[in-house]
């Protein structure tokens, strides 16, 4: 639809690039970063601006942006940076991917980020600034307030409310109803069953180390050099390639 500009020149950055340039309207004309930042003045082949001046570079007349920072200093930067592309007068941009499950009646703000695989199911309420991130469920009627992100293969469950700048690691589960207070962190595969405290950050159960090696397992997933002693896995490998061979042909 419009030109955009890229806030950031970060790998996250160069993914929103390919988004959008694979998977909406909008053109991507530049890219824009602190001036300490600026390490290379293209990326892409396009320019790569100091974000103090970009509105004198590229004014917001002819300019849509995007905040593509992710959720360092729980979600902070995202923020800061957001606020301030708006006080620059520029309109934000949302990108949901043509590969996300929504449903009508969507309501989201600015600067939202709707990744592949996700689902986001009816009666859902997305504030400003919000990442739900690739393969995330976002359960009915759930809210998720501004500046908060939802990283990949999360699951809310219905009713669920992420209050601003919460954030809710890679596959974590949170219970139908319960409230992720403000500023809170959820580990990545945490299960939360009860609201949790403002500024809380819940981690789960590390996983238990076997004392013994993946070479000391049984036969199935050892793996010995020597021909006599391979295992079933092995085998059948072997047995794969000659099936191969005769069925060309
Ligand atoms: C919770 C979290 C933010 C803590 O980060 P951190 O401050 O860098 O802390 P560390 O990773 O060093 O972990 C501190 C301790 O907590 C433990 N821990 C951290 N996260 C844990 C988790 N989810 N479950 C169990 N234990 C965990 C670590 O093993 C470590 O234990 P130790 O002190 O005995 O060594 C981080 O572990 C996490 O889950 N990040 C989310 C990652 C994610 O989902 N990214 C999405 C990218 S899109």
């Amino acid at each position: 639809m419009g030109k955009v500009i890229v806030f950031g020149n970060s790998l996250f950055a160069e993914l929103v690039h390919f988004y959008l340039t694979h998977d909406s309207h909008h053109t991507v004309t530049a890219f824009t970063v602190d001036s300490t930042y600026i390490h290379e003045d293209k990326l892409f082949g396009l320019p790569v601006v100091p974000f103090e001046n970009v509105e004198s570079i590229f004014p917001p007349a002819g300019h849509h942006m995007i905040i593509s920072a992710g959720f360092q200093k729980v979600n902070r930067l995202r923020e800061e940076r957001y606020s301030q592309a708006k006080k620059k007068g520029y309109q934000l941009i949302n990108y949901i991917s043509s590969k996300a499950t929504t449903f009508p009646g969507l309501v989201t703000g600015d600067n939202c980020l709707i990744l592949e695989n996700s689902v986001v199911a009816p009666f859902v309420e997305i504030g400003n600034n919000v990442t739900v991130a690739s393969g995330a469920i976002i359960g009915h009627h759930s809210v998720l307030m501004d500046h908060s992100f939802v990283a990949p293969g999360a699951i809310l469950l219905g009713g669920v409310t992420l209050e601003p700048f919460g954030f809710v690691g890679a596959h974590a589960t949170i219970k139908e109803r319960v409230t992720v207070a403000r500023e809170c962190i959820v580990g990545t595969g945490v299960s939360v069953t009860k609201n949790t405290r403002e500024k809380g950050v819940y981690v789960g159960r590390p996983p238990e180390l076997l004392p013994k090696s993946s070479d000391e397992l049984g036969t199935w997933l050892s793996w010995s050099l020597d021909p006599h002693k391979q295992g079933w896995g092995a085998k059948e490998v072997v047995s794969q390639q000659a099936v191969g061979v005769d069925l060309r042909p």
